[in-house]
């Protein structure tokens, strides 16, 4: 095919949150000077900048005044003073919170990079919130033994959002913004490039690239009721599963446990490590019967569990019952405004709720993805257990499964990870433009055959039958919502599974209302709503396969975990036929020293 109006670049990376931006900014400080990012927003509205609450690292700055304390008060600690924390320390907590599936050789390397990351933000102007003695300050968080997350008050993720990005700008790093990434382009196991629209024109392009990146984020939107960004729809995940790469882990989604009851929007796990409590409609704070060592700030699984019992029990708040009461008031105002600012507003704005004065009304709200495209410690995109990689292709943060996830993310190690590998994503990916990569000839006609695609949404179909791919959404939403939700079965996952199944032949019958050029988000909405269909199918099917219970995976017909048969990975391959077919990858455990225990908080 001719390639006269291709878009070239040396380095192509999608999506601008942390991942994809570091490993820009490190791909161009490392002397490629052809590096682009592709982001369907604009870059600051991308969704690490909705993190709130902090950046996990072992600084040691701060300690509880009483050591015996899970709660309460923390102080500096003095120069000179022992360290109470350690990256060693900070290894153990998030193996423990990963219920034993995170590999520990890359739960090591993010642990051990943490400290430098998170200075290297300070060194680069970031404004993160300070101790009395102006270091960066510290918080408690769920799953962590001592407090490590660093924090920018209740703004953390904006913060080295725009760091990060001014970095990228002044390295000369060109953006794409508002272009849509519709198809990657993978030939014998080599990645191409990729088709894009230009969401401000309509116009298609071919972008071919010696090296693709993705940081395409995660996938929340799958459910009703989520702390995501409308724009969460697993485009990334979607996009490699159809040119072929596998999906690991994706029977992992992460229920956060504080969403604003009703709209799901995120109310920061920072309300509880700066002391708020969770009460039921007795006044109950229930987590004492739950996890009675940390309470509130046991791991994300386990108190959205938690919740979601006294719910279904009939504890919950509001007249619906569906709701929890997360209560800060005792923590007062002058704590409030400094410390979640963020929080207030939004209880405000959305609930009408000041959490000066009165608890606040939360739910659990689908938050984050473990799983993902299975990638190496270098952000090398891997296809099978042996490790073999995608060549040309990378991918980091959380459209990625690296893993140091495994089956439940602690709060703070996801700004920590996307950073972490963004930027050893870009020093790989230099090395292999360095390495003489060179752009490879497409065989096909990819841009073709998107151009048709998007005719097809605008045609009349043959049946005179048309569908709208917001019904299609909604009803996915709800059968994800209702069957593959914080409690699983087999009933429910087989009926999430025949749902997804008619869903994907409804969605055959789909057609748009808008026919223009520009802006057309009627279109983007139904290349969307297909997306979510085909990860969604990918979730049931993992959910159902892994016949045990392990962090976020809780199914009530097999309630332990089974670490005999199930201590292992998921690959979901696509098949042309019926659904993924999948298939297992060794945990990295070091049998020494972090065995599998029992995991009690
Ligand atoms: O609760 C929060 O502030 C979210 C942080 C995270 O998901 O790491």
């Amino acid at each position: 095919m001719s390639q006269s109006s291709d878009i070239t670049h040396d380095v192509l990376v999608v999506g601008a949150g942390l991942a994809g931006t570091w490993a820009a900014m490190i791909a161009s400080q490392a002397g490629v000077t052809d590096v682009a990012i592709l982001s369907k927003l604009h870059p600051l509205r991308s969704h690490s900048g909705a993190a709130q609450g902090g950046i996990a690292a072992a600084l040691n700055n701060v300690r509880p005044i009483n050591p015996n304390e899970k709660r309460g008060d923390l102080e500096p600690i003095p120069p000179g003073d022992d360290p109470i924390d350690s990256w060693e320390l900070h290894m153990k907590d998030t193996i423990k919170g990963s219920a034993w599936l995170g590999d520990q050789n890359a739960i090591k390397i993010m642990v051990q990079d943490a400290i430098d990351i998170v200075y290297t933000y300070e060194h680069m102007g970031c404004v993160f919130s300070r101790t009395p003695d102006g270091r960066i300050n510290q918080r408690r968080f769920g799953g962590h033994s001592v407090p490590r997350a660093n924090f920018a008050a209740d703004w953390t993720g904006h913060v080295l959002l725009h760091t990060v990005y001014e970095q990228a700008c002044k390295q000369g790093v060109k953006f794409y913004s508002e272009w849509y990434a519709l198809d990657l382009i993978v030939e014998d196991n080599v990645c191409k490039g990729l088709v894009a629209i230009d969401i401000t024109t309509g116009e298609l392009h071919l972008m071919r690239a010696k090296a693709v990146m993705f940081g395409t984020g995660g996938y929340g939107r799958a459910w009703r009721i989520t702390s995501n960004a409308t724009a969460n729809t697993g485009d990334g995940v979607a996009l490699a599963y159809n040119a072929g790469v596998p999906l690991m882990d994706m029977e992992f989604v992460q229920f956060h446990p504080t969403g604003l009851y009703r709209h799901g929007i995120l109310m920061s796990e920072a309300c509880r490590g700066e002391g708020g409590y969770l009460v039921n409609n007795s006044g109950d704070r229930f987590m004492e019967d739950y996890a009675p060592d940390r309470m509130e700030l046991a791991p994300r699984d386990i108190v959205s569990r938690s919740e979601q019992t006294e719910i279904d029990e009939g504890r919950g708040v509001e007249a619906d019952g569906q709701g929890i009461h997360l209560d800060m008031r005792h923590l007062g105002h002058e704590r409030i405004l400094e410390r979640l600012p963020q929080v207030r507003e939004i209880a405000l704005k959305f609930a009408g709720v000041d959490i000066i004065d009165h608890p606040a009304p939360i739910q659990p709200t689908a938050h984050y993805s473990m799983g993902g495209i299975p990638a190496d410690v270098n952000g090398q995109v891997i296809r099978d257990a042996d490790g073999t990689p995608v060549t040309g292709f990378y991918a980091a943060g959380e459209c990625a499964c690296i893993s140091v996830h495994g089956a439940n993310r602690l709060g703070t190690n996801s700004l920590l990870g996307a950073s972490v590998f963004g930027r050893r994503a870009g020093y790989a990916i230099a090395e292999f433009i360095q390495g003489g990569a060179q752009l490879q000839p497409i065989q096909g006609n990819p841009l073709e055959r998107n151009r048709q695609r998007i005719a097809r949404f605008k045609s009349d179909p043959a049946n005179g039958k048309t569908e709208s791919w917001a019904a299609v959404a909604r009803e996915l939403k709800d059968t994800m919502t209702t069957n593959v939700g914080i409690f699983r079965n087999e009933t429910r996952l087989r009926k999430a599974l025949d749902d997804i199944k008619r869903l994907q032949e409804h969605f055959g019958q789909v057609r748009v209302m808008d026919k223009s050029a520009r802006f057309n988000t009627d279109i983007l909405g139904a290349l969307e709503t297909k997306h979510l269909l085909t990860f969604s199918e990918v979730i049931a099917a993992s959910a159902l396969a892994r016949t045990e219970s392990r962090g976020a995976h809780s199914r009530t017909d097999h309630d332990a975990p089974d670490n005999g048969n199930w201590l292992k990975h998921t690959l979901a391959h696509p098949n042309d036929d019926d659904g993924p077919t999948l298939s297992y990858k060794a945990v990295d455990i070091d049998w020494d020293n972090h065995p599998p225990e029992v995991r009690k908080y």
